[in-house]
C-alpha cells in the first residue's frame, strides 16, 4: 500500500465530530427512482461510527469480542472514509446498488457554528485504497493480521445487545399486517452472540470514500468562508478552491 498523504479538510472535521457535544448523525443522501423510472432524492439521518476502520470500542465490546474469540483487529490504518453501520434490507442499499454507489452526506456541526461477494470484494479494493498505515510497513506487522471479516465483527459488537437485535426484526418498511414470514424475525431481541446468524446476515457497514468536500464556516459573520476540496488521482492529493460563500 503507497503512503498516503492527509486529506487537508479531515482535522478540522474530526475535531468537531471527537469533541464531547458534538452531534454525530448526519444527512446521507441517495438517488432512488420513481416507478416511472424518474431519479428522485432520498434523505435519511444516520450515525457517524468514525473514520473507517478507526473505532471507539466500548469496554463491553472489547469483552464480547475476546470472550467469543473473534479477537480484536491491530490498529494500524486510518483514512478520510466515513463509516457507518446499516440492515442490508433498508431502502438505501438497494439505491446504493442502482445508483453506483454516489451519495451525498450533510453534516451540521452546529456546536462549532457551522454499498453480493463480488461487489463485497470490489468494494474492499475502494475502500483498501482509501487507507492509510499509521506506521511505516513493515514496522508494525501487525497489518498482517488485520481481517476485512474481524473488522465488520468490531462494529457489530460496538452495538449494545438491543442495537444488535433490531437486525432481527420484521424487514424494515413493510406494512406490519404483511406477516414476516420467519419467527426469528420480531422486534424487542438482544443478541449476546456476534456471529448470530440471522442478525449478520442483515447487518453491514457502509463506507463513504469522500471525492468532494465543501466546507461552509459561518463562525465569523463579516468573513464567512466556502472552501471546496476535490480529490485528485484518487485521493492522493487535493485540490483546494475558495469559493464565494
Ligand atoms: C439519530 C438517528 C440516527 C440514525 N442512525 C442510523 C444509522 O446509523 N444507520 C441506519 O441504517 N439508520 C439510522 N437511522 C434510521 C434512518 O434515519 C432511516 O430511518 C433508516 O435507515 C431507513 O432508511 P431507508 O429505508 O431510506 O434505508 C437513524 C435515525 C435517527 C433519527
Amino acid at each position: 500500500m503507497p503512503p498516503r498523504p492527509l486529506a487537508p479538510w479531515l482535522s478540522p472535521l474530526k475535531t468537531h465530530l471527537t469533541s464531547p457535544s458534538a452531534t454525530t448523525s448526519f444527512t446521507l443522501t441517495t438517488i432512488a427512482h420513481s416507478s416511472s423510472g424518474v431519479p428522485v432524492p432520498r434523505a435519511r439521518t444516520v450515525e457517524f461510527r468514525g473514520f473507517f476502520p478507526t473505532l471507539n470500542l466500548h469496554p463491553s465490546a472489547i469483552k464480547s469480542l475476546k470472550e467469543q474469540n473473534i479477537g480484536l483487529n491491530a490498529d494500524v490504518y486510518e483514512s478520510e472514509m466515513i463509516a457507518v453501520t446499516t440492515d442490508v434490507r433498508m431502502e438505501k442499499v438497494g439505491e446504493l446498488g442502482a445508483s453506483g454507489g454516489v451519495v451525498e452526506g450533510v453534516f451540521w456541526l452546529a456546536s462549532e457554528g457551522e454499498g453480493e461477494r463480488e461487489r463485497e470484494k470490489v468494494s474492499r479494493e475502494v475502500v483498501g485504497r482509501g487507507l492509510r498505515l499509521k506506521v511505516p510497513e513493515g514496522e508494525g506487522g501487525k497489518e498482517e493480521e488485520w481481517t476485512w471479516e474481524r473488522q465488520v465483527d468490531m462494529y457489530f459488537a460496538n452495538h449494545s445487545p438491543a442495537m444488535r437485535g433490531t437486525f432481527k426484526n420484521p424487514p424494515p418498511g413493510t406494512p406490519r399486517s404483511q406477516d414476516p414470514g420467519n419467527p426469528q424475525l420480531k422486534l424487542g431481541q438482544k443478541v449476546e452472540d456476534l456471529r448470530d446468524e440471522v442478525a449478520r446476515a442483515n447487518f453491514r457497514v457502509l463506507v463513504i470514500r469522500p471525492e468532494e468536500v465543501e466546507r461552509l464556516d459561518l463562525q465569523d459573520p463579516a468573513n464567512v468562508t466556502r472552501t471546496r476540496w476535490t480529490a485528485v488521482r484518487d485521493g492522493e492529493e487535493w485540490q483546494e478552491v475558495y469559493l464565494w460563500p
